[in-house]
């Protein structure tokens, strides 16, 4: 293996020391994310996938230190939006190194990604639906198109992040070849898509070698393609006895139920990038003593990492401060006043007191990105970490910014 590290960073693998002086030099709470292993994960999926074209889903983390250290890895970025389509422009990847997902586009989206491509005419859109093709027309767009298929296979952590056999997404996969026909007179049709969700474990192979299987039968009867791509949803192992995704399995899995196609595999995992790159620092406000259980509050809540909260994601969470204290019973809470604002109920942790730093694991992905400023919190900064040191990469939002917005406000803006 050249340079693309261990299989998975535990959050017992970071440096106890280094976090916590990061956490008194930047204030918590605090999201570190460590660029060497962004550019790990990258390697190790170029590795485990070399005939393959990698994109990284910008979505997991869109920060800007996170896409230039991807787009040097040799990775490429497929975009959600035309927000991220702008950041990875900004962040120095080429057009043709650009890819925009629509999924139910809003027309803002479509004016902006289209006026992009028409200085970077490279640059693929791959769509869900037969009218957003329409759309692209009556915009002018006649360049590299993608069609989006429903498999009808879906897998991942969660039920509300698995697409695959969900309406919503794709065109049903029978209608995609009559589709790619009509297209093809008009646009250059290059490729075709799906994504089965996100968080696919070891256990849900089958669900995967099945969607790619499909993709396989349909990019044989399309014919005349650049890349067929089976999506991202690689998971990461969340709890710390949960084994990593042997990848190379996985990669043999995916050529095997793909079969012998004329055209390259694509994948673009975003979590698998990023989520080990990543902790989120929080220190201890309120150690309450309950019956049965000590309460933990801590200045991080949903608004900082909603991952919890949303899809009762489980976060690995070690007591910094005080490693060798006695365990205890705990509930880790946030400050916001919902139920759902717990990262993690029947935790053993070592006696947490207050003050003392906390760290949750498995953060980098999902984590700031889905950050809000709900109960008026601003948002936490973000520290990065490469060779140089650690520099923050976003400051910490005051209360001015999440008023800005108020006090600027014009009569009325239509969107
Ligand atoms: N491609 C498409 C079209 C996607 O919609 C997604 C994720 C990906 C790739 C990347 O999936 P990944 O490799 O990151 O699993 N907020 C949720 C995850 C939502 C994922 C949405 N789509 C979470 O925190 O678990």
């Amino acid at each position: 293996m050249s340079g693309g590290g261990p299989a998975v960073r535990r959050l017992s693998d970071w440096d106890r020391e280094r976090l916590l002086s990061l956490a008194d030099e930047f204030g918590s709470p605090l999201y570190v994310t460590d660029l060497r292993r962004v550019r790990e994960n990258c390697l190790r999926l170029r590795e485990a996938f070399p005939e393959a074209h990698v994109s990284y889903a910008v979505k997991a983390h869109a920060g800007r230190a996170v896409l230039e250290t991807v787009r040097e890895a040799g990775v490429d970025a497929e975009c959600a939006s035309a927000g991220e389509v702008e950041r990875a422009l900004d962040a120095g990847f080429p057009g043709e190194r650009v890819r925009y997902t629509a999924v139910n586009p809003p027309d803002a989206d479509l004016d902006h990604v289209v006026s992009r491509w028409e200085s970077n005419p490279e640059m693929t859109v791959t769509v869900g639906a037969a009218d957003t093709i329409d759309r692209l027309r009556e915009r002018g767009f006649d360049g590299r198109l993608c069609l989006r298929a429903n498999p009808g296979v879906g897998a991942g952590h969660h039920e509300k992040v698995r697409t695959g056999a969900h309406a919503k997404f794709g065109i049903p996969i029978d209608r995609v070849p009559d589709l790619a026909a009509d297209v093809r007179e008009e646009f250059d049709l290059v490729g075709v898509h799906a994504h089965a969700g996100s968080g696919i474990s070891g256990d849900d192979l089958s669900a995967h070698r099945e969607l790619v299987r499909r993709m396989g039968d349909l990019a044989r009867e399309v014919g005349d393609l650049e890349f067929v791509d089976v999506g991202g949803g690689f998971g990461v192992p969340y709890r710390e006895d949960e084994p990593p995704l042997d990848l190379n399995s996985v990669a043999d899995a995916t050529r095997e139920a793909l079969g012998e196609v004329d055209a390259r595999l694509a994948i673009e995992p975003g979590r698998y990038v990023v989520a080990d790159a990543g902790v989120l620092l929080s220190e201890v406000n309120t150690v309450k003593d309950a019956s049965e259980t000590t309460v933990v509050g801590i200045d991080a809540g949903m608004t900082t990492l909603l991952r919890p909260a949303m899809y009762d994601a489980y976060h690995a969470i070690s007591n910094l401060s005080r490693p060798d204290a006695d365990p205890v019973s705990t509930i880790v809470a946030g400050p916001v006043c919902e139920t759902s604002d717990v990262f993690a109920d029947g935790r053993d942790l070592p006696a947490p007191e207050r003050g003392d730093c906390l760290a949750l694991g498995n953060a980098g992905a999902y984590g700031y990105e889905m950050a809000s400023t709900y109960n008026s919190r601003p948002r936490p900064p973000e520290v990065v970490l490469d060779a140089d040191g650690p520099r923050l990469a976003r400051r910490r939002e005051t209360l001015d910014d999440v008023t800005a917005l108020e006090r600027t406000a014009p009569e009325h803006i239509p969107n």
